[in-house]
Formats: C-alpha cells, sequence, structure tokens
C-alpha cells in the first residue's frame, strides 16, 4: 500500500519541550501525579485532548486578519452562516464560544426536571448540561459499544429497538433526542448513516426532534464512506450533509473537526427555539452575529469547517490514529477496537492486570508514559469515573482506560515513532508499575484537581 503522508508541509514550527527523566520526576511529584496540573512546557507530546489544539492552515490565518470585528452584522458572521447553512440545511446559526455554551443554551430552554435525552453516548459536558437543568441523560449505544475488543464498523451506533422502547415509556418527557458523531466516550467510534435515519424516523414518529452533538461529524463521515456499504463513492461532505438533514438542529465544538483553538454553534430549524435560543445568547455570549467569538475566530471557523472534510486530511487523520493502534497492539499493548478517529484508548486494565481498579491502573499507565518520554494523556477509568457507594464502598468505572488523543495537523509520523517507542519501554516494564492512591479527591469533577501518590508495589 503505498503510504500515506502528512497532506501539508510546515509553515511555522514550535519547539517541543524536552526535559530529563530527573526533571519528568519532579514536575509530576510537585503536580500531585496529576497530569493536568503539569504546565504544558513540561509536556513533550501533548496528546491529552484533540480539542482546541489543532494546527490552521495558512488560509485559516489569512481569514483571521480579514476577520470583520464589527459589533453588529459583520461580514466574519455571514461567511460562516452560508458554510454551515450550506452544511446543514438548517436555518438558524447561533454562534458560541465552544460546545458546551451550545449545550447550555438548547438544554436550559428544553430540559424541564422530568424530562429524559436519550443518546447513543452523552459527551461528560452534555450529561452535565442536562443534569444541571433536572433531566436525566440516557446512554443507548449498541452492546458491542461497550465491549473494547469487539469488532463491529459502526461501535457508536444506537441501539434502536431500546431507542424505540425509551421513547414509549417516556412518552411526552422527551424534548429531543441526540446523536454524538463520533462517540467520544466510548473510543471515538462512529455511527452509521442507516443507523442515523433509523433512529430519526423512531424519534420523529414519535414528534420529538433530533439533535446531533456534530463536533466530530467529518471523521464519521470518513468512516461511513471507508465502512459503510454503498457509500464508498460518495464525498464526505455529500455524507455529512445526509446526516445533518436526518436531524433538526446541532451542537457544535469548532475545536475538533472546526479545525479552531476556540468556536462553537447550536444551528437549529425550529424557528422558535431559536428565537428563544437568541434571547440567551446575548445575556451570556454575546450578540447574535457574534455570540462568543471575535469576528475573526467566526472567519477561520468558516474556513476550518470546509478544510476538515477533505479527503487526503481525513485519509491521513484517520490512518495516523491506525498507525499508533496497531504500534501499540504490536508492542502487546491492547486497545480499543477498531480505533476511532481522534484517539486511541489503551485498555489499562489488560495491560496491568497486577493493580486493581481501587489503585487506578489508567492512572498509573498515563504517569507512566509521562515519565518515560514526557506524554501527556488522559486517564477514563476509575479515576475520573469511579464512586463510593452509599456505605462507602468503591464503584470501579466500566473500564479502565487511557486515551491518547491526536490532535489535528500537529504531530508527524515521526512523532507517533518515538511516542511507540516510549509505549515499548513502559510495555516491558509493565508488570512493574505500582498502583496509585488518591491522596485528595474533590466531590465534583475529581479527576481535574485530585492528587496522587504511588504505592510502593502494585
Ligand atoms: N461533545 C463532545 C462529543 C465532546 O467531545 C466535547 C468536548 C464537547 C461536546 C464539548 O465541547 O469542549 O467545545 O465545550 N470534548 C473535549 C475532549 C473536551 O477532550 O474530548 P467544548
Amino acid at each position: 500500500m503505498p503510504v500515506i503522508f502528512e497532506p501539508f508541509r510546515i509553515k511555522v514550527v514550535e519547539p517541543i519541550p524536552l526535559l530529563t527523566d530527573e526533571e519528568r520526576r519532579a514536575r509530576l511529584a510537585e503536580a500531585g501525579f496529576n497530569l493536568f496540573a503539569l504546565r504544558a512546557e513540561h509536556v513533550t507530546f501533548d496528546l491529552l485532548t484533540d480539542s482546541g489544539a489543532s494546527a490552521m492552515s495558512a488560509a485559516q490565518w489569512a481569514a483571521l486578519v480579514e476577520g470583520d470585528e464589527s459589533y453588529a452584522g459583520s461580514r466574519s458572521f455571514f461567511q460562516l452562516e452560508s458554510v454551515v447553512r450550506d452544511l446543514t440545511g438548517y436555518r438558524h446559526l447561533i454562534p458560541t464560544h465552544q460546545g458546551r455554551a451550545a449545550e447550555r443554551i438548547l438544554f436550559s430552554l428544553t430540559v424541564k426536571p422530568d424530562s429524559v435525552i436519550p443518546s447513543n453516548a452523552h459527551f461528560d459536558t452534555t450529561r452535565a448540561n442536562i443534569e444541571v437543568s433536572g433531566g436525566t441523560a440516557l446512554d443507548l449505544v449498541i452492546a458491542e459499544g461497550k465491549d473494547p475488543a469487539a469488532l463491529h464498523p459502526f461501535k457508536g451506533n444506537i441501539d434502536l429497538p431500546r431507542l424505540e422502547a425509551c421513547c414509549r415509556e417516556h412518552a411526552g418527557h422527551i424534548p429531543l433526542a441526540m446523536l454524538t458523531l463520533t462517540n467520544n466516550t466510548g473510543g471515538g467510534q462512529p455511527v452509521s448513516l442507516a443507523n442515523v435515519r433509523a433512529a430519526a424516523d423512531i424519534v420523529h414518529a414519535h414528534g420529538i426532534p433530533l439533535i446531533l452533538d456534530a463536533c466530530r461529524i467529518a471523521e464519521n463521515g470518513w468512516f461511513i464512506r471507508a465502512r459503510e456499504p454503498g457509500q464508498q463513492e460518495r464525498s464526505v461532505e455529500d455524507i455529512v450533509r445526509d446526516l445533518f438533514r436526518c436531524a433538526d438542529g446541532c451542537t457544535f465544538s469548532a475545536k475538533k473537526d472546526g479545525l479552531v483553538n476556540i468556536g462553537g454553534y447550536l444551528a437549529l430549524n425550529d424557528d422558535a427555539l431559536a428565537e428563544r435560543a437568541r434571547q440567551l445568547l446575548i445575556l451570556t455570549e454575546g450578540f447574535p452575529t457574534y455570540g462568543g467569538m471575535a469576528g475573526r475566530d467566526l472567519s477561520a471557523m468558516a474556513v476550518g469547517i470546509r478544510e476538515a472534510l477533505d479527503h487526503r486530511y481525513l485519509e491521513y487523520r484517520c490512518a495516523t490514529a491506525r498507525y499508533l493502534a496497531e504500534g501499540l497492539n504490536r508492542l502487546g499493548i491492547p486497545t480499543v477496537q477498531p480505533p476511532g478517529g481522534h484517539a486511541v484508548y489503551v485498555d489499562a486494565r489488560a495491560l496491568l492486570p497486577h493493580i486493581p481498579p481501587e489503585r487506578f491502573p489508567g492512572q498509573a499507565l498515563a504517569c507512566e508514559l509521562y515519565l518515560a518520554g514526557g506524554i501527556r494523556s488522559c486517564e477514563i477509568g476509575s479515576a475520573m469515573l469511579g464512586r463510593s457507594d452509599e456505605r462507602g464502598r468503591f464503584v470501579p468505572a466500566a473500564m479502565e482506560l487511557v486515551r491518547l488523543a491526536l490532535p489535528r495537523r500537529v504531530y508527524t509520523q515521526s512523532h507517533v515513532d518515538r511516542i511507540l517507542e516510549v509505549a515499548a519501554d513502559v510495555a516491558a516494564r509493565a508488570p512493574r508499575l505500582p498502583g496509585y492512591r488518591m491522596t485528595h479527591a474533590p466531590r465534583v469533577l475529581r479527576h481535574f484537581t485530585a492528587r496522587y501518590e504511588p504505592y510502593a508495589t502494585g
């Protein structure tokens, strides 16, 4: 097979921080063994998130300079509106500073204390915004989507019979249904076009609108083109258009497939809801033609949304995740199968069976990847999602994962090769890695600010 190479050349470079082993040991101890507490200048490969970490193109930088900073009626708004309307078909564009601001506006207008919002899988901020409004966020992903080893081309699919049953059971209490494309919490797994269509048919038959969490819809579209029967001859842009047209609106974090460092939007067909959303937008984000962004950010986003649909870019993007996952698998490091688009998820429970969940195997692996080579990753296991029951007993997370997220257009193949070299070193020492105890555990979203200490042994 021909080499799939980065479809860009580099115009602006930024040095990568390189620390000695002793320096990394000292920085991690100062950070309480929590990678969120590290300064970025002490990180060599920052795979904490793919969000807001993209490299912009020359065309986006040019658009930034062209941006119109007028308070009302900015040219940049109309530029973005025309791109979004053309792609989504939705009538109303409500620009927000990032995805969660769009979620906050949407749910505070639609969710009541007895509301139920079904989805394939809600992202944390989506769930939190539904719960803050008093509603219940339901995850109805197919069974294969919860099994790291299961091989299925669309592990992000929603379970259609369960969706139908949910619509019947909670009739009158579902203001909207959602689908997250791709499913981030389940490993960046895509949803098929057929599944989106069928889910839309089910909820529409019950008079319920469908809203997409579309932040990685370009990557989802690429997987549809690659894997779904009958889609191979189509452009991703066409497929994405179809996806949007199954639904009645979307929330969008442009920090992912918008290829910008900040930005997002809410787009809707419902005129009355959009009117109320605009009023809330003015209260908390800004005037309707800039929302939560500068004019220049709107322009850069308009360009980024289109660039993210380019086939050569998407081919390289998804090939990078596959290259990293296959490299890890060859080293005996198990990952969620098949690899998704934006990240590779390592199964830390399988790699470190000697560390029980209450000693946080994912945290142990994340710390070791930093100590061995300055890689910053993100634990998605019992440190983030574990809890205590009413008797104070530890309840582990369903999986102990470590996410290696790939910022867009930032790292090259030799960076990935170095990451694999570091991973090989860690894998060779896996049986001897220590578990961790949490010495400071904040009550809410504890993984961001918790502190840890290693045990003397596993
Ligand atoms: N929906 C999904 C599926 C996401 O992954 C995120 C953010 C959001 C919504 C919220 O968007 O950050 O712009 O407010 N995910 C980031 C991550 C934080 O690291 O996966 P936001």
